[in-house]
């Protein structure tokens, strides 16, 4: 009677250890898998996830150039009575400076009639050209 109330306890024992481990180890195995999963994920949005945003700026910029700029600097920013617009080694600053205030008597001043973000996006599309 005593050698089978030990063995059962054993045994007991056995499968209590074995449902330990396996808790403990889906517990640590999907902790891994969530990690990995977000990893993942940020990495994918770091990749990419910029770029959509960055893409419908540009566009954005190349409208408000059609409309605003291209009758002088041309449709695809080559120049005509304006400079060629490409490869601009000016700072943002002083590009948004030019479309604010003008060149007096050659580019008129676009502060009133442009936003700040419009003028970002319009130095987004020129930034695009190479
Ligand atoms: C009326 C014609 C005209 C329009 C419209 C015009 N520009 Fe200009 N732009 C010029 C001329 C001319 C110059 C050269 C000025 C100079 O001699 O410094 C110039 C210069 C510039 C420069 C400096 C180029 C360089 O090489 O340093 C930038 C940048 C620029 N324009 C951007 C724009 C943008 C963006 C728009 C639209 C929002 C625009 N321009 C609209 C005529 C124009």
């Amino acid at each position: 009677m005593k050698r089978v109330f030990f063995g059962l306890e054993f045994i007991a024992g056995v499968v209590a250890i074995v449902v330990a481990a396996i808790v403990v180890g889906s517990a640590l195995g999907s902790a891994t898998l969530v990690r990995a999963a977000m990893e993942k994920s940020r990495s994918e949005s770091a990749a990419n996830g910029n770029q959509p945003a960055l893409a419908v700026a540009v566009a954005h910029g190349q409208k408000l150039f059609a409309v605003n700029c291209s009758h002088c600097h041309a449709d695809d920013a080559t120049g005509d009575e304006g400079p060629d617009l490409h490869g601009l080694t000016k700072s943002d600053e002083r590009i948004k400076a030019i479309i604010t205030n003008g060149v007096k008597g050659e580019m008129p001043a676009f502060g009133k009639k442009l936003q700040d973000a419009d003028k970002d996006a319009l130095i987004g599309f020129l930034r695009s050209l190479h």
